[in-house]
């Protein structure tokens, strides 16, 4: 632990909420074969773990928006870098992110998915900072609620650093991890 960061959710913590979550989606989509679409890149980690304790047939696609860059960018403007090339019609949707902040770029992808006739669409996060919540978005499952300040760790970065962290950690102050990129290096270590 340093002054910098915090862990907030451990890893231990992290693996039995995802196993809880994917025997929940398992429940509620028996029968059928959801496509699971992950958010590049913070989504990655997260769907990977996921789909593996789900127990059905399903689909993986990913689809990338441009990057988060602050309130004043994150605005409403977000912009398809990946799509998903498959025909969606009459598929059980469920997007996998791995935080919903203000909603805005869940809810914009919301709208272009539900364009392509799913049969059902539904959210997925790790992590909902529903204190911050812009756009009126309530995600189907969620992993965490989880408090007002930056998180690293488990597929969330830091200027692209740090997805590798097993934890996932609490930075109170990232101007200060601005100023020490590397403070948090030793906590990569494997073992934790
Ligand atoms: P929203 O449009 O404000 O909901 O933005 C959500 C996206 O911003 C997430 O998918 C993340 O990629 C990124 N993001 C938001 N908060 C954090 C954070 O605390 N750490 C790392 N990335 C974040
Ligand atoms: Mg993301």
């Amino acid at each position: 632990m340093t002054d910098i960061a915090r862990v907030l959710y451990g890893r231990e913590d992290i693996r039995r909420r995802v196993e809880e979550l994917g025997r929940t989606i398992t429940g509620d989509y028996v029968g059928r074969e959801p496509v699971l679409i992950s958010v590049l890149k913070g989504g990655t980690v997260f769907l990977a773990d996921l789909i593996r304790q789900i127990d059905l047939p399903l689909e993986t696609h990913f689809i990338a928006v441009s990057p988060y860059g602050g309130a004043a960018e994150s605005m409403g403007r977000v912009r398809i870098l990946l799509d998903v090339e498959s025909d969606l019609t009459g598929r059980d949707l469920l997007l996998v992110e791995d935080i919903v902040d203000t909603g805005l770029t869940i809810s914009y992808l919301l709208s272009i998915l539900r364009q392509r006739g799913p049969a059902s669409l539904e959210v997925c996060t790790l992590l909902d900072r529903s204190v911050r919540r812009i756009a009126p978005l309530r995600p189907r499952y969620v992993g965490f609620d989880c408090p007002d300040a930056f998180v690293i760790g488990y597929g969330l970065d830091f200027q692209e650093r740090y997805r590798n962290l097993a934890d996932i950690m609490e930075v109170p102050d990232t101007a200060a991890l601005s100023d020490d990129p590397d403070a948090l290096v030793p906590h990569l270590a494997v073992a934790g």
